[in-house]
C-alpha cells in the first residue's frame, strides 16, 4: 500500500525544475490524487515525466549508471538538463496509508571523479509520533555511501550534526556508490521502514503496451502480473483463473461489457495446462483467440485485465492509452481507470495523453499541464489552476472540450 503525494524532479531532461503536489520542502499545494493526467503539446516532456518515474525504477533493478544508458537514454551526460547542472535531484513525499506519517525520499545523482555517474547523497525523513508539524527526523542519510540509518519504525536524527538523535543509529558505509542505500538496505529486516518504502517502489509498473507484444504465443506459466507490453496477457489470465476461477469469471463478465463487439470472453483449458481466451464476436457462433483478435479490442482487455490484476501494482504509468483506439471508447476508459483507482491508498494511476475525449471524464484537479517556460525547460500546473476552468466545469463544461476550446494548454 501506499502513494506518492507529491515529487519534485531537477535537471532530468527538459525537467529542470517542476513539482507536481505536495512535498516536505513545500507544502502548500494540494497532494497528488489517485488519477493524474498529464497533458501538453509534442517536446513538452510527458514522456520525460514517465521516464524519470521509469529511471527511478531502473535504478533500483539495476543501478544508477546502467539507468542513465538504459532505454536509449544516452547516458549521464545526455540525460541532465543542458543547462549547465551537474546533479539529478528527485524528492518524492510518499505516504503509506491514510494514518501513516509521510516518508520524504531525496536522491541526488551526480559523476564521480572517473566521470561515472554515482549515488551522491540520498535521504530518507519523517516526523515523529503525533509532530504535524517541525523539522522530521532522519532515519537515513547517505552522502557519497557514508552515513547513517536508523532501525526499526521509529526514530532518527534531528539536525545533520547529530546533535540530537531518537532510536538506534547505525553507521554506514557502503561499497559500491553506483547502487542506491535504500536497495542495499532494504533488504535488512532491521531497516524495516526501508523496506516498506523500498517494496513501493519495486512495485511500480510502468505499461507501454503493443499489440503484437499480446499476440505472441505464450507458454503455460501462470504469471501474475503484466509485464510492461502485454505479451504475456494469456499467462495473467492464466494465473487469475488458477487462483481464483469464479473470481476471474466475473472479471470477464465485466470486461466482456465494456469491449464493443465483443459478445463473451471464456477462459478455455487446454490439454497441456495452458490456459486459453476464446473472445466470441458478435455475428459468429465459433470464437477467436486473442491472436485474431483486432489491435484496439487486444489493448482494451489488457487495459481492463491490468484494472482488475489480484494484489495490484500500486503506482502505474501508462503513455498515451488513446493510441490504436477508437476516439468513442476512451471517455469509458477514463472513468473506468478513475473508479478503479478509487481514493484509498490501493492504487495511484498516471497518464500522459493527447486525447480531449479521455480528458473529458476527469476533473480540472486531475489534469496536470506541460507548458515550455522562456528557456525551453518544462513547467507545469493543474489544469484547475487556469482561470474560469474550474468555475465552467462545475457549470456542466467538460475539461476535454475546454482543452480543446483552448481554456488551457
Ligand atoms: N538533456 C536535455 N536537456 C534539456 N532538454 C532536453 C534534454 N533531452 C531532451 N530534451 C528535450 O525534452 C523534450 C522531450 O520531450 P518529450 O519526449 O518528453 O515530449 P512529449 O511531451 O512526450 O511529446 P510527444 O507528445 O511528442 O510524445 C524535447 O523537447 C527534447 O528536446
Ligand atoms: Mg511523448
Amino acid at each position: 500500500m501506499g502513494k506518492i503525494l507529491g515529487i519534485a524532479i531537477k535537471n532530468y531532461g527538459s525537467l529542470r525544475d517542476i513539482k507536481m503536489g505536495k512535498l516536505f520542502s513545500d507544502r502548500n499545494d494540494d497532494e497528488l490524487g489517485n488519477m493524474v493526467a498529464i497533458i501538453g503539446p509534442s517536446g513538452n516532456g510527458k514522456s520525460t515525466i514517465a521516464d524519470a518515474f521509469g529511471f527511478i525504477s531502473d535504478c533500483i533493478s539495476t543501478d544508477v549508471e546502467t539507468a542513465c544508458d538504459e532505454k536509449n537514454r544516452g547516458g549521464f551526460d545526455q540525460l541532465i538538463s543542458q543547462c549547465g547542472a551537474t546533479e539529478i535531484r528527485f524528492e518524492i513525499y510518499y505516504k503509506e496509508s491514510k494514518n501513516s506519517r509521510p516518508i520524504t525520499y531525496e536522491l541526488t545523482i551526480s559523476k564521480d571523479k572517473m566521470d561515472r555517474a554515482y549515488v551522491k547523497e540520498e535521504r530518507l525523513r519523517q516526523r515523529r509520533v503525533g509532530n504535524s508539524y517541525g523539522r522530521p527526523l532522519s532515519f537515513l542519510h547517505l552522502i557519497d555511501g557514508k552515513g547513517y540509518a536508523f532501525e526499526g519504525a521509529e526514530g532518527g536524527q534531528v539536525d545533520d550534526e547529530g546533535n540530537e538523535t531518537v532510536g538506534t543509529k547505525v553507521m554506514v558505509e557502503l561499497s559500491e556508490s553506483r547502487t542506491l542505500g535504500i536497495v542495499t538496505l532494504g533488504v535488512m529486516k532491521q531497516y524495516s521502514r526501508i523496506e516498506k518504502f523500498l517494496s513501493f517502489l519495486k512495485s511500480w509498473y510502468l505499461c507501454y503496451f503493443t499489440p503484437d507484444a499480446a499476440r505472441q504465443l505464450q507458454t503455460a506459466s501462470p504469471s501474475p502480473y503484466l509485464n510492461k507490453t502485454g505479451s504475456n496477457i494469456n499467462n495473467v489470465a492464466q494465473y487469475m483463473f488458477r487462483e481464483n476461477p469464479d473470481e476471474f469469471k466475473k472479471i470477464l463478465l465485466d470486461i466482456q461489457d465494456k469491449i464493443p463487439n465483443i459478445d463473451r470472453i471464456k477462459p478455455e483449458k487446454l490439454p497441456n495446462g495452458q490456459m486459453v481466451l476464446e473472445f466470441f464476436q458478435k455475428g459468429f457462433s465459433e470464437p477467436f483467440f486473442s491472436q485474431r483478435m483486432s489491435d484496439g479490442t487486444l489493448k482494451l482487455f489488457a487495459y481492463y485485465l491490468l484494472l482488475h490484476e489480484r494484489n495490484p501494482r500500486q503506482l502505474v504509468f501508462v503513455e498515451e492509452p488513446e493510441n490504436g483506439l477508437y476516439h468513442k471508447y476512451l471517455a469509458n476508459l477514463a472513468v473506468e481507470m478513475k473508479r478503479n483507482v478509487g481514493k484509498g491508498y490501493a492504487k495511484q494511476l498516471f497518464v500522459t495523453t493527447h486525447s480531449p475525449f479521455f480528458v473529458n471524464a476527469l476533473a480540472p484537479e486531475q489534469v496536470w499541464v506541460l507548458e515550455k517556460d522562456e528557456n525551453g525547460f518544462s513547467k507545469i500546473k493543474r489544469a484547475s489552476e487556469y482561470e474560469f476552468v474550474s468555475d465552467l466545469t462545475s457549470e456542466g463544461a467538460s475539461m476535454g472540450d475546454l482543452w480543446y476550446s483552448e481554456y488551457f494548454g
